[in-house]
């Protein structure tokens, strides 16, 4: 992606706790730093902590801001953002990966405008891109940046080599939790492992499922 200076333009998102300037400088090497569009990734050590619906959820409150809105179900072998969202997408990220279909042409309206670029289910191999496939995926994307305000990258669990490319291409990370003890642990080894091998430094906690203060 475009390696432009720092975004100035950038103002906090509502909706996502403690949010400060987007832009970040870091030592990440991810592709989309510094790009004009807002790039949020919302990730999770554990799986099933509410990813998917915080992404929906924080979707569709900007769009209704008037932003333009681009998700990316990026949860790539696995896709369930189109389900969840009540949509039957006949291409996906697998088409352009295989140069079969331009980004454009696998873009889907889901609900208040917002742009879903779905992923395929059940495609072993999408689940650990190789380098062709990231600098495919990362220049398709690139051609996108006039259209969108903001993307957010529903990532999928864990510290595979995906989630650390599509957080690493973020500017903001927001670290999904429930008050479980797995999710709380999974997310700290997430976190770790993000700071440790990519430099990663800032990080939003989202709580979901709290069932009060306390919690
Ligand atoms: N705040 C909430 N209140 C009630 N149910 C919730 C809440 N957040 C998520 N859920 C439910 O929990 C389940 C898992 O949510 P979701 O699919 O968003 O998790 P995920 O982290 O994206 O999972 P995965 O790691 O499999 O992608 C869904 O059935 C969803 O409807
Ligand atoms: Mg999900």
């Amino acid at each position: 992606m475009k390696e432009i200076a720092e975004d100035k333009k950038a103002g906090p998102v509502e909706g996502a706790e403690g949010s400060s300037a987007a832009g970040k400088k870091g030592a990440g090497n991810g592709a989309r730093k510094g790009s004009v569009v807002r790039v949020i990734s919302v990730t999770s050590g554990k799986g099933g902590v509410g990813k998917t619906c915080c992404v929906v959820n924080l979707a569709i409150s900007l769009a209704r801001e008037g932003k333009r809105v681009l998700v990316f179900d990026a949860d790539l072998g696995l896709c369930n953002l189109d389900v969840m969202l009540g949509l039957s997408p006949k291409y996906n990220i697998n088409h352009v990966l295989r140069g079969e279909k331009q980004i454009e042409d696998v873009i889907v309206k889901g609900p208040e405008g917002i742009m879903v670029i779905p992923a395929a289910s059940g495609i072993s191999e999408l689940t650990n891109l190789n380098a062709e496939q990231r600098l495919a995926l990362t220049s398709s994307m690139e051609m996108l940046d006039k259209d969108v305000d903001i993307m957010i990258i529903d990532t999928g669990a864990g510290i595979s080599n995906n989630v650390m490319f599509f957080n690493t291409a973020a500017q903001e990370i927001i670290v999904v939790v429930t008050p479980e003890p797995t999710s709380l642990t999974d997310a700290y080894a997430l976190m770790k492992v993000l700071m440790k091998k990519h430099g990663e430094k800032s990080f939003k906690l989202l709580v979901n499922t709290a069932r009060g203060e306390k919690e």
